[in-house]
Parts: C-alpha cells; structure tokens; sequence
C-alpha cells in the first residue's frame, strides 16, 4: 500500500479520451492519505465533469483563470504554493504543447509555471501523435525543464490503434507519485528528533508550557521516514498523528526529554531537536491543587538540564542539528547558539504573534559554521522535506 498521507497533490485532468481513468486515480491518491485538488481544462471537462472530480475529492474543482470568483475563492499562485506536486493525467498532445512553450492561457499551464513544486505528466494519446516530431520534441523541451514523465504505456488504443501512447494505469501513476517524495538521501541512517512543547507541573492540575503545536518537528519526522531513515520521535503533548514509519516516544517534562534523548543519543547519526523545551520548571511541585487564598504567590523556579547542549558534548556527538525560535536578530542569535553549543546546523525561525508555532507554514534561515541558507515560506511539510534534503546534504559531507 502506498503512502501519500499529508501530501497536497493537484491533478491536472486535460482533454484526451483516457480523462476517465483520473477519476480511479484520485481515489488511488486519497486512499493514499493524499489532499487532492483537480484542475480541469476545457478540453478535460468534455469527457469528465467537474461534479465527479469534485464529489471523489471532497474539494472544488479549479477550472477558470480570469474569474474574479475562482481568484477570491483560491487564486492561481496560491494553488501554485499550496501543491506539494502536480500531476498532469492525462496530459494531452496540445497541454504538453502549451506546458514545453510556456504558455499561461488557462489555469493548468500558468499553475505549472507558478509552482515550485515537482510537475509530472501521464501522456495519453493516439501512437501517431505521440510519434509526430513535433510531440517529441516537446517532450524532449520538458525533460530538460526538469518535468517528470510518466509513461506512456503501448498496447490497444481507444481509436483502434496499437502502439506507444497509452496513460498508465492509475495505480502506476499513483505508485510513481509516492516515488517522488521516497528520496532515500538519509537511507539506513538513524535519527532523533524532538518535537512539541514540554510541560512543567505547578500542581497536579497546572503547568507552564509554551505554543509551540509540534507541526514543524512532525513534518520532519515525516520527511525523515520517507528519505529512508529509522527514525524516534520524541515527543511533548500534542493533538498530532504520529507519522508513519516512526517510532513515538512520549514524554511531558524538559526532564523527561532529556532523559529519553540521553538514552537514544550516542546510537543515532542525527539529532534535530526542534522541541520547545522549557528553559526552566517550578522548583517545588505541590502535591495539591493551589487554592486561591492570597493576592499574590510567587513561583521560584529553576534551570532545565539543556538538551541540545548535552547531546552536541557527547563523546561520539551526532550530526546535531538545533533550532532557535528568535522574536529580533534571527540570524545574530542563531549564530551565537550555534557556536555557543557546538552544534553542526541551525534552523532558525522568527516566533511571535501569527508566525510560526501555531502557523500550519513557516520559513527557516538554515546556517552552519561556513554556510547560510534561506528555506522560503511554504507549507511545514514541504519545508520539513526541503530541510531533510540540506540535512542530508551536510551530514554526508561531514562524514
Ligand atoms: C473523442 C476525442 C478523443 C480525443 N482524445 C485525445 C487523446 O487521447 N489525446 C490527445 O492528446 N488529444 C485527444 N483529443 C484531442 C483533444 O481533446 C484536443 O486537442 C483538446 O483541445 C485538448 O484539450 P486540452 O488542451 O484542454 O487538453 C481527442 C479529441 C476527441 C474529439
């Protein structure tokens, strides 16, 4: 069974006979676990409607460009920056015409440019078609533009014909979808990663905690698992899933954290720790409920044991890898973190109100000793892929 849960994926049906076959590939994808969105050119919605897509997928379907409605609902650029791929299937002889020139007349082509995300084409066509040099030639324009081909297949044609042209089947393709997000760059690799928020008991009932969601720490345990590395969460009180392939270790307090990581530590490869841990907890915990009997009570405190530090002093220290959730001077106060903690990277972000801990989107500033490099805002699952990338990336270099 493939895996595509979390992933936002538009599927570009465009006007070839095969169109039919999308409507078993939607359910593919979100049987998958895939969000899926369907852009329908004009030529598509002659051989499917938009009432089938949209009732299979759960969302409305986008056709219209210059539509003020379709543009306040959800504009082409946003669309463009929601999708973590597109998938074109079919593509028709003209789309992939239109897509290898560049043209932005309709919503599919000018999404395809707009996006940053991977675009892959299914072609469906008669073998004459597909043949003609004019076809290949466009096929050959959008190899080098770096989209991605699925198929086509050869056999019985719906015009009688027998030859290449042919989509693949819907499973195929949903099986090539989930390829484009298995990289395998962290391959065998072992990891631990923090995530969430800890929460550090005033009373039995109390406890000081900070707004961290744990999205950003899930996304790249998610991102991990699928790059084919074994990875351990460890993780603070959150309402999230844990991602599949992961192991979850589940803890409350800064202390509980640190001695979770400590024990997994000096056997990982990688740690991230992106958990907001706690910098200090309540130095007496009371057995009971705090009544409400004084105006004022005071609440001493004491340092938490520091995680990240801790681990970067091992003996035989992974690749560490930090964070810092900075409100000023994002890049100064990261810099200082991490050579102060001797740590291999940082991921900083700017935190405060609406940015970045109970944002579903975020941006990272990624910098090691030597290096300085900007993740822009996008989607915490799509930057969680691009970080485990740039973190693959280091950890081989260094190793
Ligand atoms: C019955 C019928 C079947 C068609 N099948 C295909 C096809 O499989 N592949 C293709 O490239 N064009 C096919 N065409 C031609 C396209 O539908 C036509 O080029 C259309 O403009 C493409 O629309 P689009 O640009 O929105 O993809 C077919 C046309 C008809 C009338």
């Amino acid at each position: 069974m493939i895996n595509l849960s979390n992933k936002q994926i538009i599927l570009g049906v465009s006007g070839s006979i095969a169109a039919y076959k999308s409507a078993e590939l939607l359910r593919r994808l979100k049987e998958a676990g895939a969000n899926v969105r369907v852009v329908l050119t004009t030529g598509g919605a002659e051989f499917v409607t938009a009432l089938t897509f949209q009732a299979l997928s759960g969302n409305p379907v986008h056709s219209e460009l210059l539509d003020t409605k379709a543009e306040a609902a959800m504009g082409h650029i946003e669309l463009a920056r929601w999708a973590d791929c597109v998938i074109v299937a079919p593509a028709s002889a003209n789309f992939i015409a239109r897509l290898a020139q560049g043209e932005t007349g309709d919503l599919l082509s000018t999404l395809c440019l707009a996006t940053a995300a991977p675009v892959a084409i299914a072609p469906a066509m008669n073998q004459q078609m597909w043949a003609n040099a004019a076809t290949q030639k466009n096929i050959r324009l959008l190899d080098e533009n770096g989209v991605l081909q699925f198929g086509p297949g050869e056999g019985n044609q719906a015009c009688g014909d027998i030859g290449p042209g042919r989509m693949l089947e819907a499973e195929q393709i949903a099986q090539l979808t989930a390829d484009i997000f298995h990289t395998g760059s962290l391959a065998g690799r072992t990891l631990l990663i923090t995530a969430g928020p800890t929460q550090e008991a005033i009373d039995p009932v109390r406890f000081l905690s900070n707004r961290s969601s744990g999205k950003m720490g899930y996304a790249i345990a998610q991102a991990a698992a699928e790059a084919g590395a074994i990875v351990t969460l460890v993780s603070g009180p959150t309402a999230l899933n844990t991602p599949p392939h992961v192991d979850r270790i589940n803890v409350r307090s800064a202390q509980q954290m640190h001695d979770a990581v400590m024990q997994h530590a000096d056997k990982c490869d990688i740690f991230i720790s992106t958990a907001a841990v706690a910098d200090y907890r309540p130095v007496h915990t009371a057995d009971q409920k705090i009544k409400k009997t004084q105006n004022t009570i005071t609440l001493e405190l004491q340092k938490n044991p520091d995680i990240l530090t801790d681990v970067a002093h091992l003996e035989n220290a992974p690749f560490t890898v930090g964070f810092a959730a900075e409100t000023e001077n994002l890049e100064q106060h990261a810099r200082e973190k991490l050579q102060r903690k001797k740590l291999n990277m940082i991921a900083a972000n700017l935190v405060g109100e609406g940015l970045a801990f109970e944002n579903d989107e975020n941006a990272l500033l990624v910098l090691t000793a030597n290096t300085k490099q900007q993740l822009t805002l996008t989607s915490k699952f799509a930057l969680g892929r691009e970080l485990i990338e740039v973190i693959a990336r280091h950890y081989q270099a260094a190793s």
